[in-house]
C-alpha cells in the first residue's frame, strides 16, 4: 500500500482548511497508509545557533557528529525521514500574513537537507524526493484574484517552489476569500471536496 504523509497546521476551532483535510482523510484512509503529523502539536525546531551550525557542519562540511550533537538534530531529522519514506504528501494550512505560518516554514527548513533531500550534481541542484507527489490544501480570508491583494499571494509560489526544489511536483487546491465571501464558504468547501476527489482518484 502506498504511503501518505499528512502535515496539518489547522489550529483554529472549526478550521475550514481542516474540513478540506478531513474530507481527504475520510475519502482515502482505506486506500493508503497515512502518517499524520499535527504541526500544531509537534512543531519542528526553528533553526537557531546550535542546531544550524551542527546541520551545516554535518550536511555541508561532512563532519561526524557525536551522539549528543546528533540528538540536537533528531526531531528535524525524523521529519525529514518521514518525507523520504512517503509516496505522497498532503499539506493543509491557512494563509497567514500573505505567506505560510512560521511553523509550516519551519517544517521546510527541517526537511530541506543537503545530501539527503536535495543534492548538488554536475548539472546543478537536484531534488532527491523524485518519486513523491504533493497536494497543498489552503484557505485564506481574502480574494487574491483581485485588488488590493492581486499579486501578493506569496504562499502558493513558495510552496510550489519548495516542493519542486525537493523534486516533488505539487498541486494546490486553494479556497481564497473565506472571510470576504463568508456567505459562500460552505459552497467553496464543497467545491474543494470535488477537487480533492479528483486528485485522490489520480493518486490511488
Ligand atoms: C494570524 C493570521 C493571519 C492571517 N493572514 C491572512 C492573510 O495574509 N491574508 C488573508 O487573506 N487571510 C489571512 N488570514 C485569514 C485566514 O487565512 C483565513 O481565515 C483562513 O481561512 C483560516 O483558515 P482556517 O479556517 O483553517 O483556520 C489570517 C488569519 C490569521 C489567524
Amino acid at each position: 500500500m502506498k504511503k501518505t504523509l499528512i502535515l496539518s497546521y489547522t489550529p483554529r476551532d472549526n478550521s475550514n482548511t481542516k474540513k478540506m483535510l478531513d474530507f481527504f482523510i475520510e475519502n482515502n484512509q482505506e486506500k493508503t497508509e497515512i502518517t499524520l503529523v499535527d504541526l500544531t502539536e509537534e512543531a519542528p525546531d526553528l533553526l537557531l545557533k546550535e542546531n544550524l551550525n551542527l546541520y551545516v557542519n554535518r550536511n555541508f562540511g561532512g563532519a561526524e557528529l557525536t551522539d549528543e550533537q546528533q540528538s540536537v538534530l533528531a526531531k528535524n531529522d525524523k521529519m525529514m525521514q518521514q518525507l523520504l519514506d512517503t509516496d505522497f504528501v498532503v499539506l493543509a494550512s491557512p494563509m497567514y500574513n500573505f505567506s505560510i505560518p512560521a511553523t509550516v516554514k519551519a517544517w521546510f527548513d527541517a526537511v530541506i537537507q543537503a545530501g539527503k533531500t536535495f543534492g548538488y550534481t554536475e548539472n546543478g541542484i537536484k531534488g532527491l524526493c523524485e518519486d513523491t507527489k504533493a497536494l497543498i490544501l489552503m484557505t485564506s480570508g481574502s480574494d487574491f484574484g483581485m485588488e488590493p491583494y492581486k499579486g501578493v499571494n506569496f504562499a502558493t509560489p513558495f510552496l510550489i517552489t519548495a516542493f519542486d526544489f525537493l523534486g516533488i511536483p505539487a498541486e494546490a487546491i486553494n479556497k481564497f476569500g473565506m472571510i470576504q465571501y463568508a456567505d459562500k464558504s460552505e459552497q467553496m468547501i464543497a467545491e474543494a471536496k470535488e477537487d480533492i476527489k479528483m486528485v485522490s482518484d489520480k493518486w490511488y
